[in-house]
């Protein structure tokens, strides 16, 4: 049996409400994990929160509350928005959890043992906000560190450092091996490019318990606690190390954004080489979202709420515009008239429309039974299966789209050449008619199938509307000819609700 393929995505800070970057990511995670479940693959898909910090530790403060029912509280929203998603993700992990706590302190008593870390004294500037020590190459011209690090304060420290800098070279060695380790291409450049020219520094790995005491003490050393990053990451491992009997690691894809590409990229297999577990096959990179070409940012205000978007015009069309919009790399840009142009045109007027029209002509003139199999449409529609399926293969969500409404167009384009409704006026073309119908009926089945990763809800009812149980959930039901002559179809009705704007 092969391996379970396991997906995750970054963990995201509980220090505020989810945005469309995390449902996002987490839809790209969800969109590849059903992919892969309905090509034949078992899967185990993880998402979750990260909970320790500074960052966690004042916004807890400033609601005076204890950090830990702060966590509980913001973690119960999200996962009512992992919900609101339909995410099907197989586990939800909180940094917080006893299981992954007990494996970060396994996993740093272990480096620890092997030489892994050392201890020394360091001055410099520590920026709150960031988490971070700055440098004097992090100074603007004007001498000042950029408004974004926040306040940033001259500190003499002791910590523990981790020995990073002896890895370099085989991480060099390795990406320029492995050209899918780091996805896109340009991405794994910016890598490869990173660690070339520059030295990489030891990461200091600990806080003084003095300073930040939310974060999971060292074992070795309780005047300390563990740097966020060096627990954050660990939960892809620590959550296998949980499911141990099914095998999961090394992880398959770990989808991110490109602001922590050189944790993954960089600190998160250097750290994995210490522990002696094998490096993840893939970190898929995906850009960032502005709206009306500005930053995201709460305080500006200029931000998009997903679920208002998804009350008001269904979780599909979320869904779709999010990955038919953007390619899995490059930012995009939210404009309300950009969504709203794509709701009506591909799929109110695309996909719904063929679906609606197809199904009740059917039901029309057919009293809702199917005629005998006709292969008009099979070709197109094996064409959109078999790009499908090798776009899905390596995660082409964009494209997969593009191909699968290649089918969409060229079935309402077969609507209007064929004209059945004039057909239906001629009883001399009954049979013509019965053909049109069988190939409109049995194109919307297949594009039930290939649109099962992508749009759930919308493909369960298509199969509804046919009359068809369940949900066409694997890959193999897109063969042509799965509607059979005499089977009687369900009732037609609207996918997408026309909307007067
Ligand atoms: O970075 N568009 O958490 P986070 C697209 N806890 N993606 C976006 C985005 C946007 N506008 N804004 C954020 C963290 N993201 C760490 C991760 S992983 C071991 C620890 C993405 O809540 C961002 O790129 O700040 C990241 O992948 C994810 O949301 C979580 O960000
Ligand atoms: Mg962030």
């Amino acid at each position: 049996m092969s391996k379970r393929f396991y997906i995750t995505t970054a963990i995201d800070y509980v220090n505020g409400q989810p945005h469309i970057g995390h449902a996002y990511e987490k839809i790209i995670a969800d969109v590849i994990a059903r992919s892969r479940r309905s090509l034949g693959q078992e899967v185990f898909f993880l998402t979750g929160l990260d909970e320790h910090g500074q960052k966690v530790q004042q916004a807890a403060l400033a609601e005076k509350k204890n950090p830990q029912e702060y966590c509980d509280a913001i973690a119960a929203d999200w996962l009512t928005f992992a919900k609101r998603l339909e995410l099907t993700n197989d586990d939800f992990v909180r940094t917080t959890q006893p299981r992954h706590k007990e494996y970060v302190q396994s996993t740093l008593a272990k480096l620890q043992a092997t030489g892994h870390f050392y201890k020394a004294s360091y001055i410099g500037f520590y920026s709150a906000r960031e988490e971070t020590f700055l440098t004097e190459k992090d100074r603007r011209p004007d001498g000042t560190f950029d408004p974004s690090y926040g306040e940033v304060v001259e500190l003499k420290e002791e910590n523990y450092y981790f020995k990073l800098g002896e890895h370099q070279q085989w991480l060099i060695d390795y990406i320029e091996a492995n050209p899918s380790f780091v996805q896109p291409d340009y991405r794994r450049n910016e890598v490869l490019g990173f660690l070339k020219n520059n030295k990489l520094e030891d990461l200091c790995i600990s806080r003084p318990v003095a300073r930040l005491n939310w974060g999971i003490p060292l074992p070795f050393d309780p005047e300390f606690v563990t740097y966020v990053w060096f627990d954050a990451l660990v939960n892809y491992a620590s959550v296998a190390h949980a499911h141990n009997e099914l095998g999961l690691w090394p992880a398959d894809v770990h989808v991110i954004g490109k602001d922590i590409l050189k944790f993954h990229a960089v600190y998160w297999p250097i750290m994995l080489k210490a522990m002696g577990l094998p490096l993840p096959k893939q970190v898929l990179v995906h850009g960032w979202w502005q709206k009306d070409g500005a930053r995201i940012s709460k305080s500006t205000g200029n931000v998009v709420d997903p679920i208002a978007v998804i009350n008001e015009w269904g979780l599909d069309a979320f869904r779709f515009y999010v990955l038919r919009e953007l390619d899995i790399g490059p930012d995009g840009n939210w404009t309300d008239a950009g969504f709203r142009s794509r709701y009506q045109s591909e799929l109110a007027n695309g996909l719904g429309n063929l679906v609606n029209r197809s199904l009740s002509m059917l039901k029309r003139y057919r009293n809702g039974v199917v005629p005998a199999q006709s292969n008009e449409l099979a070709a197109d529609a094996a064409k959109a299966s078999d790009e499908t399926r090798a776009l899905l293969k390596q995660n082409q969500l964009q494209s997969a789209l593009q191909s699968i409404w290649g089918l969409v167009n060229r079935a309402n384009q077969y609507v209007d050449q064929t004209a059945p409704f004039k057909l239906a006026k001629d009883p001399a073309q009954a049979q013509r008619l019965d053909e049109v119908l069988y190939n409109l009926a049995e194109a919307c089945r297949v594009l039930a199938v290939l649109l099962w990763p992508f749009l759930p809800g919308t493909s369960t009812k298509i199969y509804a509307q046919l009359g068809l149980p369940g949900a066409p959930e694997k890959f193999d039901a897109s063969s042509w000819g799965g509607l059979t002559a005499g089977h009687t179809i369900g009732e037609p009705a609207p996918l997408f609700p026309r909307k007067d704007v």
